[in-house]
């Protein structure tokens, strides 16, 4: 062929293209890209551009998939038919379509197709197929899948799939990812997934299995499990590394910690809601041939004990992430965790839990540990260990007494919360630190000069008085002690906290007085005070930070000169509804409202009354203008004269009356007879 009639071909081809019925269909044509989506459509249009790649039919009305149509399209890549009524499909229609990779026949009528069992045909280069929401019950994922030799990727989410038969994923043994989830699986036959090597995630999540026994497949990374039934997890006794990594068995009914691959590389594991008692250490059975017997038939909640701690003779070194939460764990030895010498995150939140020890050398990588919503009575942590710990979840426990210095070892700690505890904080000394050192038990604890810090929740713990130089040393960032009810400070509290404290919580403490300088602490930028009993803020004499400051619900009749003054400076917000604020006293607050350098969100609603005139009703506080105090004022006034006049005139009428008497008693003669000698 001459590079003449290469160029003549090309023309006829440019010719043809020009004249080919283009913009026909009301689909949107980007380049190679075809949009049909939601057009009401039953067929297929037939004059797209035949070297479309991409064709989204979603959310149309298409029921038959024939060559008709779809023979035109060859060359696409991607076909969406999601949500339409599709319960037919040529059999052998898709053999030809020698690039389509990505089938998307989600939210159809699939299961009337399969019901006729022709099998859809091969799918020679499909790698992504999404059978999702077809109404498929058990036996009909094979009609779609039985020739797939390129299929990565299937979901067959939200079907009504109850057994995986043995042979379901043999037409398509390139598989990596399974998505079974919600259906109502209830069982899987031996080897189902034995015979996919490649196959590396697996979700089982929201069906009806009740456990897993002898679980062995080692080329799984993923294997979801969560919102089952399962009471039981085991493994295979097999020397096999597994190369799970994440295994996610939440939501079930657990009730012993899981029999796990003994050589594993798992770095996620989540037990979370389950029905898990104790997970201490047992003897290492070495006997696991009773566990086997009878899965079905035998309630596992009467099972012995020593069954418990076989899961923890599992090397768990490469574990990152371990979430217990929401089980009905009564005592956690620390030597379950002894093996655990990567774990990250240990979530224990939500248990029963009354003691927590971790013994020296121990959870050294341990980043966050959640104990929220415990009843822990004893805490105590090795000196040596925790050595990373950074967030510390203490909330709702029954916490007391605990070592003083039960936090100081942690080297790393940034964050403790204690809200809704029984902890008071103990005196600190900074002259001589070394008098209260002590690892006995106390009624206190210290937060003192843990250089670390920054967070630190102390709410609701009925602490009745935060002593001077508390928090010296403790750069501490943020600082909440709200909802201790009668709290107590003392004017060095905060001592210490000069420069690093920007958030003070101080909300529903019944506090009647701030003996603290807030304006101290200089970098302070949010500090809440609401719901206490202020009839005052005490003098702040320095110039301030504050950026957001909330008086709501106290009994402030106004804000003082001088506190606006130093206020105003730096304030953005200001929150004060629910004080008895006085119009006229306030004519500077009043002045700094008007002006609007502050944001007060509740302006329109804010109310102040007028105390001198118990007649006048309550104001909107924007609508004071100074004349009405000025006119309250010229009213005292004239009601002052009044009463000066008043006076001067009975004084005067008193004595003019006596005036008068005496020049009639002269005029009579008769003077009063005095005694003699004065
Ligand atoms: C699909 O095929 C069935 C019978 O095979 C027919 O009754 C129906 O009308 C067809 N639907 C469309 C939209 O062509
Ligand atoms: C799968 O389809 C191909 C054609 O694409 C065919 O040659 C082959 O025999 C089919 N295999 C099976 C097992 O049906
Ligand atoms: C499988 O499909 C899901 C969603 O469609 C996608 O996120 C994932 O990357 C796919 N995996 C493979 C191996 O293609
Ligand atoms: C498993 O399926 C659920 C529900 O369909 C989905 O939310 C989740 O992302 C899936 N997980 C994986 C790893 O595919
Ligand atoms: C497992 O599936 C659930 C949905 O049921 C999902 O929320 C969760 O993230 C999945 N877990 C993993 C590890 O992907
Ligand atoms: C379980 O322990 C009880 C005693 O606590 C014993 O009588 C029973 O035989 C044990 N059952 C098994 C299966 O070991
Ligand atoms: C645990 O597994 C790691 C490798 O994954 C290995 O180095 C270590 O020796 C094992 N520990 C025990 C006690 O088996
Ligand atoms: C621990 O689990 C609970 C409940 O599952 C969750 O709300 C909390 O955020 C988790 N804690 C951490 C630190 O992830
Ligand atoms: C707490 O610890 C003390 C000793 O340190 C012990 O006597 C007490 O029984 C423990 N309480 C609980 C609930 O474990
Ligand atoms: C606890 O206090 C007692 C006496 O108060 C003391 O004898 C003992 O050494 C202290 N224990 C520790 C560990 O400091
Ligand atoms: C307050 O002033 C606004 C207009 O500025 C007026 O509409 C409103 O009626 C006044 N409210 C009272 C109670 O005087």
């Amino acid at each position: 062929m001459g590079p003449r009639l290469m160029l003549l071909l090309a023309v006829v081809n440019e010719v043809v293209a020009t004249f080919r019925p283009r913009h026909l269909s009301p689909c949107r044509v980007e380049k190679t890209y075809v949009y049909c989506n939601s057009l009401n459509l039953k067929h297929i249009p037939s004059d797209l551009p035949p070297d479309i790649q991409v064709l989204d039919m979603s959310y149309n009305f298409l029921q038959n998939l024939t060559d008709e149509f779809l023979s035109f399209y060859t060359s696409i890549h991607e076909l969406n038919l999601y949500n339409n009524e599709v319960s037919f499909v040529q059999p052998g229609l898709f053999k030809d379509f020698a690039n389509l990779e990505n089938l998307d026949l989600s939210k159809n009528h699939l299961d009337q197709f399969a019901q006729l069992t022709y099998g859809i045909g091969p799918l020679p280069k499909v790698k992504t197929l999404d059978l999702s929401s077809n109404g498929l019950y058990s036996g009909m994922p094979p009609v779609f899948l039985h020739n797939a030799s390129a299929l990565l990727n299937v979901s067959l989410s939200g079907n009504s799939i109850t057994k995986i038969d043995k042979d379901t994923f043999s037409g398509a043994p390139a598989l990596k990812s399974i998505d079974l989830s919600n259906n109502v699986i209830l069982e899987i036959e031996d080897g189902a997934f034995e015979s996919l090597p490649d196959l590396t995630e697996l979700n089982l999540s929201t069906n009806s299995i009740t456990c897993i026994v002898d679980f062995n497949l080692i080329q799984l990374k993923l294997l979801n499990l969560s919102k089952n039934s399962i009471e039981s997890f085991h493994t295979t006794d097999s020397e096999n590394e597994h190369n799970l990594l994440y295994l996610d068995l939440s939501e079930n009914k657990i009730l012993y910690f899981p029999v796990l691959p003994k050589r594993n590389k798992l770095i996620y594991l989540d037990l979370s809601r389950n029905l898990l008692q104790t997970v201490s250490v047992g003897p290492l059975t070495d006997d696991l041939s009773y566990i086997s017997y009878s899965w079905f038939a035998e309630t596992t909640s009467s099972w012995n004990k020593t069954i418990s701690g076989s899961g923890t003779e599992t090397n768990l070194t490469k574990l990152l992430y371990l979430d217990l939460s929401y089980n009905e764990i009564k005592s956690i030895s620390d030597k379950f965790f002894s093996m655990m010498r990567s774990l990250e995150l240990l979530n224990l939140s939500n248990n029963c839990l009354i003691s927590f020890t971790v013994g020296s050398d121990t959870l050294n990588s341990l980043d966050t540990l959640d104990l929220n919503f415990n009843a822990l009575q004893n805490l105590s942590f090795a000196s040596n260990a925790l050595r990373s710990l950074k967030k510390l979840y203490l909330k709702s426990n029954n916490l007391q007494t605990l070592a003083a210095q039960v936090f100081s070892h942690l080297p790393q700690i940034q964050l403790i919360d204690l809200q809704e505890n029984h902890v008071s904080i103990c005196k600190y000394n900074p002259t001589s630190p070394g008098l209260s050192r002590s690892s006995n038990k106390t009624d206190c604890i210290f937060l003192a000069g843990i250089s670390s810090l920054l967070y630190l929740y102390l709410s609701s713990n009925t602490i009745k008085y935060i002593p001077q130089y508390a928090f010296y040393g403790t750069p501490l960032l943020v600082l909440d002690v709200s909802n201790n009810k009668d709290l107590q400070l003392h004017e060095k509290s905060f001592f210490g906290l000069d420069s690093s404290l920007k958030y003070l919580y101080l909300h529903k403490n019944s506090l009647k007085s701030l003996t603290v300088d807030i304006s101290l602490l200089t970098g302070i930028k949010h500090v809440i005070l609401s719901d206490n009993q202020l009839t005052e803020l005490s003098p702040w004499n320095k110039e301030s930070s504050i950026e957001v400051l909330d008086l709501r619900n106290n009994k402030l009749p106004f804000i003082q000169h001088h506190t606006v003054t130093i206020l105003e400076k730096s304030l953005k917000r200001l929150y004060v509804s629910g004080n008895p604020l006085d119009c006229c006293s306030n004519s500077r607050f009043l002045h700094m409202v008007q002006k609007s350098t502050v944001e007060i969100p509740e302006i329109n609603v804010l109310k102040c009354h007028f105390s001198n005139n118990p007649e006048l009703k309550e104001l909107p506080f924007l609508n004071v203008s100074q004349e009405d105090c000025d006119k309250q004022d010229a009213k005292i006034i004239t009601i002052v004269i009044i009463i000066i006049m008043a006076l001067f005139v009975s004084v005067f009428i008193g004595l003019i009356s006596k005036c008068y008497r005496e020049r009639r008693l002269k005029s009579r003669g008769s003077y009063k007879a005095r005694p003699e000698g004065i």
